[in-house]
């Protein structure tokens, strides 16, 4: 037996995958999810798995948590659990702050207690980068800019595992993840691109994409593949840094780009369906 990991949010898009991970490399696996936007589907063939259990709970609930950390003794924290749509947090920042901020303080409370080695915390690269003037690139040396509630949140997590990391005795990593596709992931939001566009191609129906003067295919994001974050928590699981990581190809992509992509996969062609990638000018 290796270890015994902890993954809350486990049952949602990235989570689910990084439980299987887990699984597969030999640890024993408790995930923790209140299924608020997780499914118990994506984690269905785990279930039949001896060295798996499922949990559903609250993280922010600190009674259930300390009890589960009780009775599991995890050596590992691997944190995927929260709100993550940037709109949402700006709609409702006390949800926001609950559970992205409050349920992190709820497992460090839990970590007093009942010692961990490693923690592993996951959040923005997107969201903590600056705005990006012309042609300028981000850099991984930037300073963090805080323009959302959920930029402060996960920024703060940051800042507190630091703090409680040195305190308490474990190592950590911060990953900071860019845009992740890929199986499982829920067609909605800032994020759900990729699974927007493949339902809408393979429904026969249009999709609109918003271009702008100075980017005629549409904004740019970094699209990282969910096996390569896999693969990241794998590695920080053996061996933590004490620091933050982004996880990003570097490498800019346009959403129109993304769309013929996706076209050129399914071989469909914009007129198979009678609509088209409606591109509106802003
Ligand atoms: N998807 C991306 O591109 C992206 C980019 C940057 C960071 N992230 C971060 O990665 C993590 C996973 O994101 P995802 O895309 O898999 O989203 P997701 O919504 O599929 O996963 C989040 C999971 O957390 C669970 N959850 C939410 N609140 C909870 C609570 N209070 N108690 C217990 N479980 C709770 C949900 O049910 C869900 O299963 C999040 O921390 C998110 O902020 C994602």
């Amino acid at each position: 037996m290796k270890n015994r990991v902890l993954v809350t949010g486990g049952a949602g898009f990235i989570g689910s995958h990084i439980c299987e991970m887990y699984i597969e490399e030999g640890y024993e696996v408790l995930c923790v999810d209140n299924l608020s936007s997780g499914k118990v589907d994506n984690i269905c063939l785990l279930l039949a798995e001896e060295r798996f259990t499922f949990v559903e709970a609250d993280i922010k609930d600190s009674a259930k948590m300390m009890a589960i950390f009780e009775s599991f003794r995890p050596n590992i924290i691997n944190h995927h659990a929260a709100q993550k749509s940037v709109v949402s947090s700006i709609e409702d920042p006390i949800y926001d702050l609950n559970i992205n901020l409050g349920g992190l303080l709820v497992l460090l409370r839990c970590i007093q207690k009942f010692p961990i080695e490693k923690f592993i915390y996951v959040s923005s690269g997107g969201a903590l980068s600056k705005v990006i003037e012309g042609t300028e690139k981000s850099k991984e040396s930037d300073t963090p800019q805080l323009l959302s509630p959920y930029a402060i949140t996960k920024y703060a997590g940051e800042k507190y595992l630091d703090i409680y990391a040195s305190t308490y005795g474990f190592e950590y990593t911060v990953l900071r993840y860019a845009n992740i596709y890929g199986p499982r992931q829920i067609p909605d939001g800032e994020c759900g691109v990729v699974p927007i566009f493949v339902n809408n191609i393979l429904a026969n129906k249009p999709s609109v994409l918003m271009t702008y003067a100075d980017m005629p295919k549409g904004c740019t994001r970094d699209y990282v593949y969910v096996g390569d974050v896999v693969e990241a928590n794998r590695l920080v699981s053996e061996k933590a840094v004490n620091t933050v990581l982004n996880i990003g190809t570097g490498d800019e992509i346009a959403i129109l780009d993304i769309y013929n992509t996706i076209l050129d996969v399914f071989e469909k062609k914009c007129y198979d369906y009678g609509g088209r990638a409606t591109c509106r000018r802003c």
